[in-house]
């Protein structure tokens, strides 16, 4: 039977690969140490989710609770299933800049080494495999900072007339700037994806997201932006804004979404392919306009606390160009906007996410 293996299935984008490819008839393979948890804490863990799908997809799903960086565990699974494996989706990861540097070691071994041990296993066991890998707009690291933006009533925004008005495109550049630990980890990663492509010839697809999110983040400050936004408003928490007046902006693309780019991937792979996955200019808005949004759906105002410093080499303003996926995948198209996404977040966790008592 074929079978997907998905790494950080217990994750936001690794959870919803794991139920679109059960959905198309695919065995299921996870793989995932619930490290989120030594990440960002006991409110990150990702266990419930995998606990979720084991009880929704019953022998559909199988679990490995193998750590991406451990060689040997990860190849013994790819022998196991070999040939059989149709596709890989890349989706562990440490995924915030911010905790990076606490740790740069431990985010390289995850993103750098933990990818190039699943490109290497896909190539000796099951090289026909589409490869997946879950890249970042950091990648473009602080050079989106240098567009000239305009301050308007509750966002930083460009010139209409500008060509990157309506998403930046693959085209600019990933080099002489900042990119944070992080951003420089997940660089390396996303170069060797694009190599295995192109010196090996693999069907390997690298998408570089702007903000994944979806009810199955486990939102935490560090990571998950309109999850968290949703959280803080209904927990009654203080939300930290760093910098840029809080007018900050960011694609938003809901993982539905993003999953039916992979599948259409999938069906028609090329090899070494870039792209851009955002909300782009249909799905955006920024940290004041997102609180306004969880205010209003709530009914909750929210708290917040202004911090002067924005997070190092964090974008001002971030809008993707989804044009050059959509120019090989006409057909794929995107249904979610940022209303949608909060709305569905708050009906997800309206029961979890209460005030402490
Ligand atoms: N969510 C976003 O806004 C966003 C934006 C751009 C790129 N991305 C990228 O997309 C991918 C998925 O992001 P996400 O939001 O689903 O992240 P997530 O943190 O929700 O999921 C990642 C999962 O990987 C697991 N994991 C981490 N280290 C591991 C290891 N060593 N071995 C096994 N499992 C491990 C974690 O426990 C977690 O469940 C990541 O590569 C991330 O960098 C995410």
């Amino acid at each position: 039977m074929a079978v997907a293996l998905v790494t950080g299935s217990g994750g936001l984008i690794g959870s919803e690969a794991v139920r679109h490819f059960a959905g198309l008839g695919l065995e299921v393979v996870g793989i995932d140490n619930d490290m989120r948890q030594e990440f960002f804490g006991a409110e990150a863990s990702t266990a419930w989710n995998v606990q979720r799908l084991t009880a929704e997809l019953g022998s559909a799903y199988e679990h490995h609770g193998v750590d991406i960086r451990d060689r040997d565990a990860v190849a013994r699974i790819f022998q196991r299933y070999g040939k059989n494996i149709a596709v890989v989706i890349h989706a562990a990861a440490q995924p915030s800049h911010d905790w990076a540097v606490r740790d740069p070691y431990t985010d390289f071994d995850v993103n750098a080494g933990g990818t190039l041990t699943m490109l290497q296993n896909t190539r000796e066991y099951c090289i026909e495999a589409p490869f997946i890998h879950c890249s970042t707009n950091k990648v473009y690291g602080d050079t989106p900072n240098r567009l000239p933006l305009v301050e308007q009533e509750t966002r930083w925004e460009l010139d209409p007339a500008h060509p990157y008005y309506d998403g930046i495109t693959e085209d600019m550049s990933i080099d002489g700037c900042l990119h944070s630990i992080f951003g420089a980890s997940k660089v390396a990663a996303d170069v060797m994806a694009q190599e295995y492509g192109r010196y090996f010839g693999m069907k390997t697809a690298i998408f570089r997201g702007g903000t994944l999110t979806g009810p199955a983040h486990s939102a935490t400050e560090l990571h998950g932006f309109l999850g968290y936004v949703m959280r803080a408003n209904m927990e009654r928490r203080t939300y930290r804004i760093f910098g840029y007046k809080g007018k900050q902006v960011r694609d938003a693309i809901h993982s539905h979404d993003v999953l039916s780019a992979f599948e259409a991937f999938f069906r028609n792979p090329g090899s070494a392919k870039v792209y851009n996955l955002g909300g782009g200019r249909h799905s955006n808005c920024s940290n004041l306009e997102a609180f306004a949004l969880a205010e209003k759906i709530s009914g909750t105002p929210m708290i917040t606390e202004y911090v002067d410093d924005n997070r190092i080499g964090d974008h001002q303003w971030w809008i993707g160009s989804m044009a050059a996926f959509q120019a090989d995948y006409p057909q794929w198209k995107q249904v979610y906007d940022v209303p949608m996404i909060l709305q569905e977040i708050y009906e997800a966790n309206v029961d979890k996410w209460v005030p402490a008592s």
